[in-house]
């Protein structure tokens, strides 16, 4: 898809707050500092639209940006960072719980995991979760400009086995640096949007 537009609609914590459009809406999953953010201006060739930080926690609301007048991204806050208060990890819980069973035009999620490790404990977590609420799924292995070319087919393996991913769910290998992977991403997107 070619980007000619992309705003920030609304930075939400509550409900009340989404837009209401009913555009079909990617909502990025992935744990803290693991590069949502990034991969959103990736995708958007924006460079800090969506606010990144090296420091894990940057991202603490569901922001809603609405691409080309079409489609909708929900970047919601990382999961698992461990320096979080039990407060706002109960928040965390409960603004996620609220989007991903009750956002009625959710169209999937991008779950993004780092390329380089195993999935975390949380990422399995998340995944399963989003198998029993039925949600389709995209996984986007991310960082990969970190690992040599050689490693690549090792790790997807790794993501692969790690999630028990079901065989139809894609995973792309994917690279906020150099952009590896935008293309085959925006085609599964496409394909959830049109569905
Ligand atoms: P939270 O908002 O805290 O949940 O984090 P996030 O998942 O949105 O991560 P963010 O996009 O802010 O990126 C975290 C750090 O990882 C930043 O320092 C990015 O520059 C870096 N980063 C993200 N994606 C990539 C990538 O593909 N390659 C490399 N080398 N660095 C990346
Ligand atoms: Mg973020």
């Amino acid at each position: 898809m070619k980007v000619t537009q992309a705003e920030l609609i609304i930075s939400a914590v509550d409900p009340r707050q989404y837009p209401e459009d009913a555009l079909p809406e990617i909502a990025l999953a992935g744990r803290s500092n693991v590069g949502k953010s990034s991969l959103i201006n990736r995708m958007i060739h924006r460079k800090n639209l969506a606010r990144t930080s090296s420091k894990p926690g940057k991202t603490q609301t569901i922001n809603f940006y609405r691409i080309n007048g079409v489609l909708t991204f929900a970047d919601m806050p990382g999961y698992g960072f461990a320096k979080v208060s039990k407060a706002v990890r109960a928040a965390w819980g409960r603004m996620s719980e609220q989007y991903l069973t009750q956002r009625h035009n959710l169209a999937g999620i991008l779950q993004v995991i780092d390329l380089r490790h195993p999935p975390t404990k949380d990422d399995i977590a998340m995944y399963e979760w989003l198998k029993h609420l039925g949600i389709p799924v995209i996984v986007a292995a991310t960082k990969a400009d970190k690992i040599t070319r050689g490693q690549w087919p090792k790790h997807k393996k790794q993501v692969k086995e790690g999630l028990q991913m079901e065989p139809k769910d894609p995973l792309i290998l994917f690279s906020s640096q150099t952009g590896q992977g935008k293309e085959e991403l925006w085609s599964e997107i496409g394909r959830l949007i049109s569905d």
